[in-house]
């Protein structure tokens, strides 16, 4: 199969958004990602699934903690920021955040989880990150950015 109809297929796997956040030697260092999926309940643990190339990669992998911080509807300005390779400070610079248990979490994210790095698995062009998971909160309210068809949606399909 070609990548190209194969990620045409994927991409009706609707998914969440989030920026996967940690600090790094160099400061706070993030990217958006989709590919975040809950692992284990016991003991919790989550995966995020990182490009090879990806500068956060190297900074988890540096500090041995992250963060996943769950984008809102209406965010979609944040995740282009995030998945865009801007250095890591000016990421920063469209978002207030504060360090908790030794990550960055984002101020109006709708939830956040922080886990300690606990392995880095080979997965072809990606690596897969697994977190296990120490604490966390979340926004009674607010609805999620989702991801679907190569798009930025709400919930409810325009
Ligand atoms: C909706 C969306 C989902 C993405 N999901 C992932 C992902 O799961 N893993 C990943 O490594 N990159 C993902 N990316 C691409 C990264 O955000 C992008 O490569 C970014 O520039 C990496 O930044 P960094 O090099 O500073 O870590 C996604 C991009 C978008 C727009």
């Amino acid at each position: 199969m070609e990548p190209e109809h194969y990620r045409e297929i994927v991409g009706r796997f609707a998914s969440g958004v989030a920026i996967v956040t940690c600090e790094g030697p160099d400061g706070p260092a993030g990217l958006t990602t989709n590919a975040v999926t809950s692992l284990s309940l016991d003991p919790l643990l989550l995966l995020v699934c990182f490009d090879n190339t990806s500068r956060t990669l190297s900074a988890v992998r540096a500090s041995g903690r992250f963060a996943v911080n769950v984008l809102r509807e209406g965010q979609e300005d944040l995740a282009a920021v995030f998945a865009s390779k801007r250095i890591a400070q000016e990421k920063f610079e469209s978002v207030t955040h504060t360090v908790a248990h030794g990550v960055p979490v984002l101020d109006d994210a709708l939830a956040w989880l922080a886990c300690d790095l606990r392995e880095l698995l080979p997965g072809g062009d990606h690596t897969i990150g697994i977190g296990a998971v120490t604490h966390g909160a979340m926004h009674a309210d607010g609805r999620p950015l989702v991801w679907f068809g190569g798009a930025f949606r709400g919930l409810e399909r325009p």
